[in-house]
């Protein structure tokens, strides 16, 4: 009930404008959110990557009606690219695009606005020898982007892919993707989704992703475990068991479970730390905020104290 009343808050401009304007949002945004421009975002990650994590980095914004914004948002990811190149971090951090944040929803052509924009982005990645992962959004997205996904393969063969674990297709998506040098990062999957595509039961998400771990590890990609959940980082470590420890990765986000993200990289494991940035965060942290009502308390409790 609360997740859903938070999800459906993360789309509304009215809550929005009442979250964004309060400054004592500001403390609790912080834990999951590195800063607001590309300073803090170099900043943060070369404190992450100093403890033998990795990174991808977010420049947050989605849902972009607006084909200049589109724009603007593919400027913010040459520069960062640019800044990673010269931080000599691009070996150790990639970039996590959200296909709705550079077109894929401007009324004209936004599907190929967007694989345009997204071309230029993996041209920039691959100049300066990193990758990109494209982020996956709500379910109505799933099929644009995963064509959008085989288009730049062509060119960029390196480029990753999300698939959500709560979405009853993701099991098949999954074996369509396990094949040589395809990334697939797994994870359960974060939109209030309808029952007639998605799982509800959080022990059937569980079970699913299972299912689509089995396959991705089995199969001749390079799967990307993204979840805090130590049952299913379990799971994927003994599934793993038979491969070499560089042919998969953890990963989870920035401000969750980040000593067991110190343990993973410590006992040798790839543990990617994914870093969101920008002053767009007001739906990646509503997302944050659903995912665990413990959050919700902790949120009006900073607001309460200060
Ligand atoms: P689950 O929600 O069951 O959490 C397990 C445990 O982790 C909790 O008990 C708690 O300890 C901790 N935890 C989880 N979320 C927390 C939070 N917000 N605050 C504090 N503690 C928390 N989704 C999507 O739809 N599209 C995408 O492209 C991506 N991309 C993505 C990248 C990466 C690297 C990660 C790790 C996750 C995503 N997600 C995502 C989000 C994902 O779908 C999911 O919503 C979250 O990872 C939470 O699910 P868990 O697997 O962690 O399990």
């Amino acid at each position: 009930m609360l997740r859903s009343t938070l999800l459906a808050a993360s789309r509304s401009g009215a809550i929005r404008g009442l979250v964004e304007r309060t400054p004592l949002t500001r403390p609790v945004v912080k834990r999951f959110i590195s800063g607001d421009d590309v300073d803090a975002a170099i900043a943060t990650t070369g404190e992450v990557l100093a403890d033998g994590r990795l990174v991808t980095l977010d420049h947050l914004g989605e849902d972009t009606r607006d084909a200049a914004q589109a724009t603007g948002t593919v400027e913010a990811y040459l520069e960062l690219l640019g800044r990673l190149q010269k931080a000599g971090y691009a070996d150790r951090a990639e970039v996590s695009v959200k296909l709705s944040a550079v077109g894929q929803f401007l009324p004209v052509d936004g599907e190929k606005i967007a694989l345009e924009n997204a071309r230029r982005i993996c041209s920039a990645a691959g100049v300066v020898g990193t990758t990109v992962t494209l982020d996956m959004e709500d379910h109505t997205t799933t099929d644009s982007t995963l064509g959008i996904l085989r288009e730049l393969r062509v060119d960029f063969p390196w480029v990753g892919a999300v698939l959500q674990a709560y979405l009853k297709r993701t099991e098949q998506d999954c074996r369509d993707l396990a094949h040589a040098g395809s990334r697939v990062r797994l994870c359960k999957g974060a939109y209030q989704e309808p029952a007639s595509v998605a799982f509800q039961d959080k022990a059937e998400v569980d079970l699913s992703y299972v299912r689509c771990l089995k396959v991705l590890m089995a199969g001749k990609g390079y799967p990307m475990v993204a979840s805090h959940d130590p049952r299913l980082i379990a799971i994927a470590a003994d599934l793993a068991s038979e491969r070499s420890k560089d042919s998969y990765e953890f990963q989870m986000l920035y401000g969750i479970r980040p000593e067991e993200q110190r343990r993973l990289a410590a006992d040798g494991n790839r543990m990617r730390v994914y870093l969101p940035y920008g002053d767009e965060w007001y739906g990646y942290f509503m997302r944050r905020l659903a995912e665990r009502p413990a959050n919700v308390a902790f949120f009006l409790r900073a607001m309460l104290t200060k």
